[in-house]
């Protein structure tokens, strides 16, 4: 695997460098810190300033934490701070924003896995975001809003990048997940009962990479790689900010990397979720 570190900006083959399988470490753009910065706020104003937001697991139960959570993701995601956040991390990569679209930011949050791994906190499994309906050009960013250690962050296992898994996405639908399961995740509470596209063949951990940034600190990567959600067993509840950015032409021409096993056959319902990093408009969809 390449890795990168703070070389993303004004590098001159950016996306094509992410789409051959390089994961870019950013520890000094402004616009991440801004972004950490605005979930912090969002965390301050959604659970009350003086919550120690990283016990939140130990200060309510599940039943109460479920709600307020749910009250923090919506607040960060539909805010248009986050939004014009990200313009400006594509201005300060030295890329043009007419360029690229962008997904809702999303702010998670990971408490212990035995006080609650489905629903609202989902533990993600190994997938690529490709079986989830992404397009295969999509460049996924992760940032973490406190440090974290390898226990608790995500993994991203590059050996598979090139290797197909056996996996359920071709019977996983992104239509049928934005129009049902997705709002269901609330009453996901002590069991993931939502379908969702997931390996059907061993996994091996052993090439896995668990990159432990600090709060602020960003990691770059394709959405074909295979990554997941590393189960926090850690006593620290985990915030993490991430968003995705797709190349136009690029999503038009059906470039990227190339696609090794997700049977997702319909990844263009996703589109209305899509932003203009320019105008932060909608995106309409592909004309023919
Ligand atoms: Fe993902």
């Amino acid at each position: 695997m390449d890795l990168y570190v703070n070389q993303s900006k004004n590098h001159p083959n950016l996306k094509e460098t992410l789409y051959t399988g390089a994961i870019f470490l950013e520890t000094q753009l402004q616009s991440a810190r801004q972004l950490r910065e605005f979930a912090l706020q969002s965390i301050a104003h959604v659970l009350g300033r003086e919550t120690d937001a990283r016990s939140l697991h130990k200060l309510m139960p599940v039943a109460e934490f479920v709600p307020a959570v749910s009250r923090l993701k919506s607040y960060f995601t539909n805010s248009a701070e986050a939004k014009e956040i990200i313009r400006s991390f594509v201005i300060e990569l030295g890329e043009d924003p007419a360029d690229y679209l962008f997904d809702v930011p999303r702010l998670r949050v990971v408490p212990h896995y035995d006080y609650l791994h489905a629903g609202i906190s989902y533990a993600y499994k190994p997938h690529r975001d490709t079986w989830y309906g992404s397009v295969q050009c999509q460049i996924n960013t992760w940032m973490p809003v406190h440090g974290v250690v390898p226990e608790q962050t995500m993994m991203i296992n590059p050996e598979y990048f090139t290797k197909p898994v056996s996996n359920s996405s071709a019977d996983w639908q992104l239509s049928n997940w934005i129009s049902k399961e997705r709002k269901l995740a609330s009453i996901n509470i002590t069991e993931e009962t939502r379908p969702h596209p997931v390996p059907l063949e061993e996994v091996s951990s052993s090439n896995e990479a668990r990159i432990a940034p600090n709060g602020g600190e960003m990691l770059i990567f394709s959405g074909a790689h295979l990554h997941g959600t590393v189960p926090n067993r850690t006593e620290q509840t985990r915030f993490s900010v991430d968003f995705r950015l797709m190349h136009i032409e690029d999503l038009k021409a059906g470039r990227g990397p190339v696609n090794v096993d997700s049977g997702c056959a319909d990844p263009e319902a996703g589109f209305k979720d899509y932003f203009h990093a320019d105008s932060l408009l909608p995106f309409q969809g592909v004309r023919a």
